[in-house]
């Protein structure tokens, strides 16, 4: 019996997926064998989140990141997309992944368009495998710096190296922002705003922050300095924040590694100092992309619940993902209206 038949929506069939070529050379390989015999579990993020833009590629167009994610993580997220296609599951692995690149991409280029015509700066802290400097157009006018820590700095670099000298991977090495500087810093540390001004970023530059797949990896107090000294730029020029956060029960499932968490990041911001605050939620018009096929997926059963509630129906813990953009400048005050926007339920 058809899914039609069944009455069940069409679950997309998965383009082909192939593992590039790149892989399989002694240097690449050698590469990754590296990340997965030394690397913890926090840097390993970097490939893993990688992979999710790699296997979604039809949807991302991020030709780099199977390069950049390497063949385990590909092939293991590639196992769990077949199975979950064969079930009819109501939600594809890897579909968060693809929704939250989207999201991000799009919220960049309209923060870039509303500075239009300035100068402007984008800072992506931990930037891990991230290949928006040479995927993104609207980049174009903006000086790029990708903080993250000393190895995958490095790694990233040697990776793209090696990809240079491969005829076929050639064509997509062009990077698209106007320059792009990689800093090696611990977030953690005192010195990575330093480190950012030494390598050329300008404090008093208009600047969007991107905060992608990173909060939760720190403390409660290293995430709020964070997130103090970027909220302080606010009165000094034009400065955007996009960041996810992840609502409590995310951080408390067994084995987890994440730390921080915000039920009411738009609550959180304002009381930093940003003036502008709007919060989504996976599945919100803004945040689908309409790759929530199936009208029962799980999103769209947690955008029905108050988001106070910590504990679904059936026991299970209510893990939320928010996205969150904010914005401030030295000529804006709170405006308390919109203060209140999406915090009533
Ligand atoms: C889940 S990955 C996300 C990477 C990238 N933003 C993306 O969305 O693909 C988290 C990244 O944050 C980096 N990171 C975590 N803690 C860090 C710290 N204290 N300093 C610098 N980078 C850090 C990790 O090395 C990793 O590359």
């Amino acid at each position: 019996m058809s899914s039609e038949e069944r009455n069940l929506p069409e679950v997309p069939e998965w383009p082909e997926f192939k593992i590039p070529e790149l892989l399989s050379t002694e240097t690449v390989r050698q590469l990754h064998a590296t990340i997965e015999k030394e690397w913890d579990a926090l840097r390993r993020s970097a490939c893993q989140t990688a992979a999710g833009r790699a296997l979604w590629k039809h949807v991302t167009h991020d030709p780099l990141a199977a390069l950049l994610a390497g063949e385990t993580y590909l092939r293991s997220l590639h196992e769990k997309i077949k199975k979950d296609c064969a079930n009819n599951a109501s939600e594809i692995s890897g579909v968060i992944l693809a929704v939250r690149t989207l999201w991000f991409d799009s919220k960049l280029e309209a923060a870039l368009h509303s500075l239009h015509g300035t100068e402007t700066q984008v800072v992506l802290l931990g930037a891990g495998m991230d290949a928006r400097a040479y995927r993104l157009d609207c980049l174009k006018e903006s000086d790029v710096y990708e903080v993250d820590l000393p190895e995958v700095v490095q790694m990233k670099t040697t990776l793209l190296q090696a990809a240079m000298e491969s005829p076929n991977e050639h064509q997509h090495l062009k990077i698209m922002a106007k320059s792009l500087t990689r800093v090696s810093a611990d977030i953690k540390g005192n010195d990575w705003l330093e480190k950012l001004e030494t390598s050329g970023y300008v404090p008093e530059k208009n600047t969007v922050w991107i905060l992608e797949g990173l909060l939760y990896y720190l403390t409660h107090s290293q995430a709020m300095q964070v997130l103090r000294i970027i909220a302080d730029k606010c009165t000094m020029t034009n400065t955007f924040l996009l960041a996810d956060f992840m609502n409590k029960p995310s951080t408390t499932l067994s084995n987890s590694i994440f730390y921080f968490y915000s039920d009411w990041p738009d609550n959180l911001l304002p009381s930093l100092g940003f003036s502008r605050v709007n919060l989504s939620q996976i599945g919100d018009p803004d945040a689908h992309f309409g790759l929530l096929h199936n009208p029962s997926n799980l999103f769209n059963k947690l955008r029905s619940l108050p988001r106070s509630i910590h504990t679904n129906p059936d026991g299970t813990p209510c893990c939320r993902l928010y996205l969150v953009q904010a914005s401030g400048s030295p000529n804006q005050t709170l405006e308390p209206a919109e203060l209140r926007l999406n915090i009533s339920t």
